[in-house]
């Protein structure tokens, strides 16, 4: 929020122009670009507050104790080995709460024995099996992208917001196919960077309507406009672009991972019923995690206070207490059961000397 306190001394003049215009509304405008760019954003007090008291952020568990000497007693857990016996019983209260939304356990355990991942009748826990790959993406999106979401992070409640089904979830079809650029799609650039006609950019009028339906999108899960990421003199200069639109780049690149190695492997664990139509599992999109926000929860740090779900040794410089060594790249560690895909995602071009992505497909790969 400080960025939109920052800014009060420019807002008095605007708010008693905009109080004649409309009523109450109270707008901060913020420089983002350079100087003499005239790049700026503006944010509706009224709109931000009330959107911001329907969001509720959990109050944070009571820290866990030190945990007593010894090994670990469980029989059959296999991702939060590396975290101490009061730390792992408070990440399972937090994620009853989190995900399964009543703070059940029976969700995701059969009771009578929480170690099995199947239930008395001998069939599999879909939602532990679920789970515990979620809680290697989890790790793998706090460790591995801190790029895009920085010290903020997320955890389980930052996509499902207390319910089973987070927003936003996609499969295959013709409407959605816009969005295969979060999957296995590259190729959103279609500008043409020569003037005179030729053969390099060999973009179509689909591919071009494919990148505004993306961009749309992308401006709709943030709630903002095309400039909170473009200078929109050029769409396609990065130079000219403010900071936000790299750190949209990172997003673009940890959203296939996760579309590619985390969830679209899950197809054979959902029951048939989380399928699309194609037989697809659910995928993610900006708007999983972000909801219609510019920072999820609008920027809540809430991971902070649990480090099971960090995927790196400290956070922020507080170290890990942990009574292992944090597994930090958990990607290549499918539990049994789910086979990892496909292909690697796309590694970020090649930066140039101010850091600012190059190269990507002009011509188009899809
Ligand atoms: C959203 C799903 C989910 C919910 C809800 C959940 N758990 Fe778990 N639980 C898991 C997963 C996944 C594992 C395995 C973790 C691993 O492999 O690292 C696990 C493992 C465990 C284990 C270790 C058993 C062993 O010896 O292998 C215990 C104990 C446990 N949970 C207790 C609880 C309790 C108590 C609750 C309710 C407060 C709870 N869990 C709620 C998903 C869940
Ligand atoms: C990046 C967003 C994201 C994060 C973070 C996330 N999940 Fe999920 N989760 C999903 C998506 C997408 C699905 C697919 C929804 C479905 O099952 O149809 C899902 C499904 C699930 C399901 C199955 C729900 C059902 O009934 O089908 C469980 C259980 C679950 N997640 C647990 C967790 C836990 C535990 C965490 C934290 C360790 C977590 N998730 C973190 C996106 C996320
Ligand atoms: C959250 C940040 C963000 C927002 C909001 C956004 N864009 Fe983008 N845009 C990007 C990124 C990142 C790329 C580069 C994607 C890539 O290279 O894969 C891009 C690429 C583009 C391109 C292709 C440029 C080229 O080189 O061919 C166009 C055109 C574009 N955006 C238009 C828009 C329009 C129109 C809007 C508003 C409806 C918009 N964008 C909103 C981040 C954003
Ligand atoms: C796994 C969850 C997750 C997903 C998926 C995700 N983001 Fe983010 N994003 C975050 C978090 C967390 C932050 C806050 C980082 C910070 O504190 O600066 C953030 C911040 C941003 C910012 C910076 C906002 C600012 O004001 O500084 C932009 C821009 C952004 N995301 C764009 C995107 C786009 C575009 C997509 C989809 C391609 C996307 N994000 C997908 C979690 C996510």
């Amino acid at each position: 929020m400080s960025i939109l306190r920052r800014s009060i001394g420019l807002v008095a003049p605007f708010a008693l122009l905009s109080l004649g215009a409309c009523g109450n509304a109270e707008t901060d405008s913020v420089q983002v670009g350079y100087r003499g760019t005239g790049m700026e954003q503006n944010y509706d007090h009224g709109d931000l507050k009330k959107q911001f008291a329907q969001v509720k952020i959990p109050t944070p568990l009571p820290p866990a104790g030190e945990s007593p000497p010894g090994p670990l007693p469980w029989k059959n857990v296999q991702v939060l080995n590396d975290i101490s016996v009061g730390e792992f019983n408070r990440t399972m209260v937090a994620m009853s709460t989190w995900v399964a939304g009543t703070g059940n356990c029976a969700y995701c355990h059969n009771v009578a024995n929480f170690a099995l991942d199947t239930l008395p009748t001998g069939k599999p826990i879909y939602t532990k099996l679920v789970a515990r790959r979620m809680l290697q993406m989890t790790r793998q999106i706090n460790g591995q992208y801190s790029q895009h979401v920085k010290y903020t992070g997320v955890t389980c409640y930052t996509c499902h917001l207390g319910k089973p089904l987070p927003n936003g979830l996609w499969f295959y079809s013709s409407q959605t196919d816009y969005l295969r650029h979060y999957l296995d799609r590259d190729g959103a650039r279609v500008i043409s960077q020569q003037i005179a006609p030729s053969n390099v950019n060999r973009s179509s009028v689909k591919q071009t309507e494919w990148t505004y339906a993306l961009m749309i999108s992308q401006s709709k899960s943030l709630g903002v406009n095309c400039t909170y990421c473009h200078n929109s003199r050029q769409f396609a200069s990065w130079k000219e672009a403010p900071p936000t639109r790299v750190t949209a780049y990172h997003g673009i690149l940890m959203l296939r991972d996760v579309n590619q190695n985390y969830l679209s492997p899950l197809q054979p664990v959902y029951p048939s019923m989380r399928l699309g139509s194609q037989g697809d599992a659910p995928k993610a999109q900006c708007v999983t995690c972000h909801n219609g926000v510019y920072k999820p929860l609008y920027g809540a740090q809430m991971v902070k206070d649990y480090p099971a779900l960090w995927g790196r040794p400290d956070w922020n410089g507080v170290p890990f207490k942990g009574v292992g060594t944090m597994v930090v790249d958990t990607a290549s560690k499918a539990p049994a059961g789910i086979v990892t895909t496909v292909k690697k995602s796309a590694a970020l071009p090649a930066a140039s000397t101010t850091g600012v992505p190059v190269g990507g497909s002009a011509s188009g790969t899809r």
